[in-house]
């Protein structure tokens, strides 16, 4: 699909991928509605791309709350008349443990993850198949729910890995209707964000995880071409690699191939999971 002169929504905008995604789609010529809760981010990415000549707005939305997804779609409909991409981008990684019968904080993993990306596709796909031009709806999943089981982080791991499914049964809900929309699920390496930093690298690394940290300007490549050449997976090819990051997600690709497999080879073989589960070590000199 071609993304100039069209209109992009990303949640989570105000920072780190979403941030760096809603750059480049500016820069190639769309226009970029911005959402996150966290108003000072927001502000400050919204002023950013304005000051350098770009066509962006900015809502504060939680995405966990219906109405504000509802309220941000009709602010995006309302100004551009359509919506091309969704980005359904913003996550948290916080959430309760097996030891804390409080359900607050896996609610909000939840509420953000999971019903914070059916959130979008509710908000906004009945107007952009109504408007009958093609378009891309997108979830940010995470190798650590789907890439192998971070078990140690079980609100992300379980909320991400259901955002992978929620994109494959969008796909065939698309693909039945013959629709011009488009179904993605981003795994971003880690990311340099709020959620990715050096500090991760030195956790992962200290729990047998080979890791780099990817920058949000190279992984926004990957999601534009991945968009360009309608692909569902928005993972970084080897070839992409290469190309954007240097080649140093090679020993991460490869770990992750791994997993997939030792995954699929569990299942089939009925043995326990312990081959594919992972869990970044504690922090270095703790
Ligand atoms: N950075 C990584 O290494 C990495 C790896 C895999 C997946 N991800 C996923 O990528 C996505 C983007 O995260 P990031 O790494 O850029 O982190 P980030 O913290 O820099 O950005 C996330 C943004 O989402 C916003 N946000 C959080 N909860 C929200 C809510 N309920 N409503 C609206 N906005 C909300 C935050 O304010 C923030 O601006 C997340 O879904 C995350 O789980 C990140």
């Amino acid at each position: 699909m071609e993304i100039a002169g069209k209109v992009a929504v990303i949640t989570g905008g105000g920072s780190g991928i979403g941030r760096g995604v809603g750059t480049l789609f500016a820069e190639r010529g769309m226009k970029v509605v911005l959402a996150d809760m966290n108003a000072e981010v927001l502000d400050a990415t919204v002023a950013d791309l304005q000051g350098k000549g770009h066509e962006v707005i900015g809502v504060r939305t939680d995405v966990a709350d219906f109405d504000a997804v509802q309220h941000l779609a009709e602010v995006a409909f309302d100004t551009h008349g359509n919506v091309h991409v969704l980005m359904n981008n913003a996550g948290t990684g916080g959430g309760g443990t097996f030891d804390d019968a409080d359900m607050t904080q896996w609610r909000r993993a939840i509420g953000v993850n999971i019903e914070g990306t059916l959130h979008g596709i509710l908000a906004f796909m009945p107007r952009m198949i109504a408007n009958d031009e093609e378009g891309y709806i997108t979830g940010t999943t995470s190798g650590s729910g789907a890439q192998g089981t971070m078990y140690s982080g079980a609100p992300y791991a379980a909320t991400k890995n259901a955002v992978l499914s929620l994109m494959e049964s969008l796909y065939g809900y698309l693909r039945e209707r013959g629709s011009k929309l488009h179904a993605a699920c981003l795994f971003p390496p880690l990311t340099r964000s709020g959620m990715g930093s050096p500090i991760v690298v030195d956790m992962l690394k200290a729990g047998g995880v080979p890791a780099a940290l990817a920058e949000p300007e190279e992984l926004a490549q990957v999601v534009v071409e991945g968009i360009e050449n309608n692909a569902f997976w928005l993972n970084p090819t080897p070839d992409q690699d290469e190309r954007f990051f240097g080649g140093r997600l090679k020993e991460i690709h490869e770990w992750q191939g791994e997993m997939i497999m030792k995954k699929a080879r569990a299942m089939i073989e009925q043995t326990p999971p312990d081959p594919y589960l992972w869990s970044p070590g504690p922090y270095p000199g703790s």
